[in-house]
């Protein structure tokens, strides 16, 4: 039988950010439906979600790929709003093996926007990333600043959803998107319930740093000391999550104004480096990050930082949570949870 109450549906709700996501969601009275085909998570997140926001979350094991399941999904929930995080993140891995990216990142989407115009439902926030700007050709980097120039196959399928978003929404006003750029989401949850569950050993900076931390890895391998940088490593703009939740949250009133289809960064503005992060987080939590110093990281780049002034002047969003609750927060979580969602004994 289907509901009648209105839906926001979650494609990769499982996941980092969707799942913060859909606690931002709940708490502002949102009806969530969740779909995640479970390839980097686990449904332990979202009972984690049911504890802290006390409210359930009805959750299915879908691929974005097998288009009939979805289309069961809209058939079943009155669904007005889509937020689509589901897809693959690994950049390394991208270079790899391109067609898996290309296959499931830009399949996955195509699949549901079909779905979506079938049941007429013309409403999506889609998570993009600062690395549809390539390498920065100034700083900070603004909505204007040239897309498409990534490198790897990962950026490519960001810059090349995005570019099919734009193309439905013009060829149908009725379409409204909003494409989230994010810079580096981190931290976690304020409960320590949920947070970044990084499967293997972990690609990003600030989940290494936790496993450090927690004793799941010996020093950190800081990538590159001789760039062009106060100190020599790279800058990166650090956002925390439950902000970056919150920025998807106020951009559906964006999407409620009929906006067609607009682009946001969503980051502080302030580039931190590589050693500034540790020195954050051993002050953060009175851990010691032992760390070497090692050549650069292929595809790095030195500085990127967001200008996010368009998502504060259009969505009213800004951040509101420093380096020191970053670090705090996803202390938390690697200590409450020192295997992630992984049961102690595996
Ligand atoms: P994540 O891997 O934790 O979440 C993605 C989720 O999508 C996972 O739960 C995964 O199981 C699911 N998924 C993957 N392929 C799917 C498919 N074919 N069908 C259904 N579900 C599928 O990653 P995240 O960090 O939460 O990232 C969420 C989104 O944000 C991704 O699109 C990612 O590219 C984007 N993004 C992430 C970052 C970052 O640094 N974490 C930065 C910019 C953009
Ligand atoms: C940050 C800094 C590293 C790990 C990547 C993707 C990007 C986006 C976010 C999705 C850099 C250094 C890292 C380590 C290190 N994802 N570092 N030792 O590279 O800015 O962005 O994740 O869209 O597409 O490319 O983030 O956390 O990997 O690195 O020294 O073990 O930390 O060299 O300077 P990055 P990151």
């Amino acid at each position: 039988m289907s509901s009648t109450a209105e839906y926001v549906l979650v494609t990769g709700g499982a996941g980092y950010i969707g799942s913060h996501a859909v606690v931002e969601l709940l708490e502002a009275g949102h009806n969530v439906v969740v779909v995640d085909n479970l390839v980097n998570a686990s449904m332990e997140s979202i009972g984690r979600v049911e504890e802290i926001t006390g409210k359930k979350v009805p959750s299915y094991q879908i691929d974005l790929l097998d288009k009939e399941a979805v289309k069961k999904i809209f058939q079943q929930y009155k669904i007005t709003v889509v937020m689509h995080f589901a897809g693959l993140k690994a950049v390394g891995e991208s270079v790899q093996l391109p067609l898996l990216y290309y296959h499931t990142n830009v399949g996955g989407t195509v699949n549901l926007l079909e779905v979506m115009k079938e049941f007429g439902v013309k409403n999506i926030i889609f998570s993009s990333s600062a690395t549809v700007y390539g390498a920065p050709q100034y700083l900070p980097v603004d909505e204007k600043h040239p897309v498409g120039s990534c490198t790897n196959a990962y950026g490519k399928t960001k810059f090349f959803i995005e570019e099919i978003i734009r193309d439905v929404c013009n060829a149908d006003k009725e379409w409204n998107a909003v494409l989230l750029r994010y810079f580096n989401p981190v931290g976690a949850h304020k409960s320590g319930k949920i947070g970044e569950n990084p499967q293997g050993v972990p690609n990003n900076l600030m989940p290494f740093v936790a496993q450090v931390a927690v004793g799941r890895r010996e020093h950190l391998t800081v990538f590159g000391s001789d760039y062009d940088t106060p100190d020599g490593t790279g800058v990166r703009d650090y956002i925390h999550i439950v902000d970056l939740a919150q920025g998807h949250v106020i951009a559906m009133n964006k999407l409620k104004e009929g906006c067609g289809c607009v682009a946001y960064n969503l980051g502080t503005g302030v580039g931190y480096s590589v050693l500034d992060m540790v020195k954050a987080f051993q002050k953060a939590t009175g851990k010691e990050i032992p760390y070497k110093l090692a050549p650069r990281r292929e595809g790095d780049i030195a500085t990127v930082y967001a200008d996010p002034k368009t998502a504060e002047v259009d969505l009213g969003w800004k951040t509101t949570r420093g380096l020191e609750e970053m670090c705090e927060d996803l202390w938390r979580w690697q200590s409450n949870n020192p295997n992630g969602y992984a049961p102690a004994s595996s």
